[in-house]
């Protein structure tokens, strides 16, 4: 007996993750919660003057996630889920004005919290999802930065240590780059000068949040859910590689970077330096607690001497698989591990979000009261995507990347911001006319990795 079960042990710590291992799904308010009980946002605006989303569907219902949060719990407890990750929605907790504040979106969200906790889920906020209520203004006015430290003031004292881990924001990255760099994001920008502000702003919001949250709970820890993404030019010409460069470095360094005292990268000083203060650096280097990175593929792009970006989207290379939304990319998934982990001096990493839109083999129409209790809707395609980046994940462990867990995007299917509804992400199916939840295979998968604490 003895001699078996040490092998077995050997095995179990090598060729797996490290016990304790966060295993997480990722989510936020803006694409689930209902508009129900809270003030106007920058997404409200942006939705409803663009018309609709790819789909024709915009934010105003989402996945009435303040109604049905249980039912989703409950799946996620019976697959060994342990960890919960969520945003606040700014606009409930202040909806018109700074100060006080709502009292019944504070009951809320202090319910939530206490039944994620109730159904073994730690919960870990994310302060900020792309979300701004519309009196906060925008990244171009330095004095948001202070109103969201006043957010993070209110949201620590009101969690307090019932939540061990915080995220400050979501991406900050995506959000200066497609807010304010193409416009494709809320508030909907185009311009050079714009994206220098938002960058500085954002950073400097950052360091704000983290002061007020350390202040308030100086034992928890905190991050930012940085989206890593290597950009490279598929052409190999010159001006495309030159052009991907820039791109790489302001996705990849401009807000990672400064968090880690790092200051700003050479070629994204002369878009920052007309908005930097005395002092502003020092804020700005918060030294996180351990790198939140959300991975999802490699980035393609051109040169385009149009785009305030200086490039613009390719298709990948052909012999890389497509998931519905992105090229599916797990080698790209280890190489980056180990490259935060070289460049940040081996921090503990938390994989924040990894996940794909998949098609799913039952007709979306069929799912009614008529199919059986037990339903498990078959996504193979999700199965067979997670396992890559999982293995590829635990891969980059094996070569001595500090990871600390992952989280899956997302719990449920929800609002992909302008994509709409059509493309799903989750591992629970949400009928958009009954709002049922019905777990995938793909949920049934995850609780085996869980159940061995790695790929299975
Ligand atoms: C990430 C976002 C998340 C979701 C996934 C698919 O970039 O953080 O809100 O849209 O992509």
């Amino acid at each position: 007996m003895m001699a078996s079960a040490l092998p077995r042990n050997v095995m179990a710590a090598t060729a797996n993750f490290p016990d304790g291992f966060i295993w997480g799904v990722a989510t936020s308010a803006g694409q689930t919660e209902s508009r129900e009980g809270r003030g106007r946002s920058n997404w409200d605006v942006f939705l409803d003057n663009k018309g609709s989303t790819a789909d024709g569907t915009i934010n105003q219902r989402n996945t009435e996630f303040q109604l049905r949060y249980v039912d989703e719990f409950k799946l996620l407890q019976n697959a060994g889920v342990n960890t919960y990750r969520f945003s606040f929605s700014w606009p409930r907790i202040q909806p018109e004005t700074p100060g006080s504040p709502n009292m019944r979106a504070m009951s809320y969200y202090d319910r939530l919290v206490d039944s994620m906790l109730e159904h073994g889920l730690e919960p870990m906020p994310t302060l900020s999802h792309w979300e701004t209520p519309l009196w906060a203004g925008d990244f171009l006015d330095r004095d948001i930065t202070k109103r969201m430290g006043d957010f993070a003031d209110i949201m620590a004292r009101l969690v307090g240590d019932r939540a061990k881990r915080w995220l400050m924001f979501n991406e900050p990255n995506a959000l200066a780059a497609f807010g304010y760099g193409n416009g494709a994001f809320a508030p909907g920008y185009r311009s050079r000068e714009y994206l220098g502000a938002a960058i500085h702003h954002i950073n400097l919001a950052q360091g704000h949040m983290h002061a007020a949250v350390k202040s308030n709970l100086p034992n928890v820890k905190i991050s930012s859910a940085f989206n890593m993404q290597p950009v490279e030019a598929p052409s190999g010409k010159e001006e495309d590689v030159k052009a991907a460069r820039f791109m790489d470095v302001l996705w990849n360094e401009a807000m990672p970077g400064p968090a880690y005292g790092k200051g700003y990268p050479d070629i994204i000083v002369p878009m920052v330096e007309p908005y930097i203060r005395d002092g502003d650096l020092e804020t700005i280097a918060i030294m996180p607690d351990f790198f939140g990175a959300n991975f999802y593929t490699r980035g393609f792009v051109a040169n385009d001497p149009d785009s305030p970006l200086g490039t613009t989207m390719v298709a990948p290379p052909p012999d890389i698989e497509l998931t519905l939304e992105f090229p599916y990319d797990p080698d790209s998934y280890t190489k980056v591990l180990l490259d935060i982990h070289k460049k940040y001096g081996g921090p503990e990493i938390l994989a924040t979000e990894f996940g794909f839109a998949t098609k799913e083999e039952v007709p979306l129409q069929e799912f009614d009261e008529k199919m059986p209790k037990d339903l498990v809707i078959n996504d193979p395609d999700r199965v067979r995507f997670m396992k890559g980046y999982i293995t590829a994940a635990l891969e980059a462990y094996k070569q001595g990347v500090n990871l600390s867990g992952m989280m899956y995007w997302s719990s449920t299917d929800n609002l992909e911001w302008t994509l709409g509804l059509a493309n799903r992400f989750g591992l629970i199916h949400i009928d958009q006319t009954t709002q049922k939840r019905t777990p995938k295979k793909s949920l049934e998968y995850y609780a085996s990795c869980i159940a061995l604490n790695g790929p299975a």
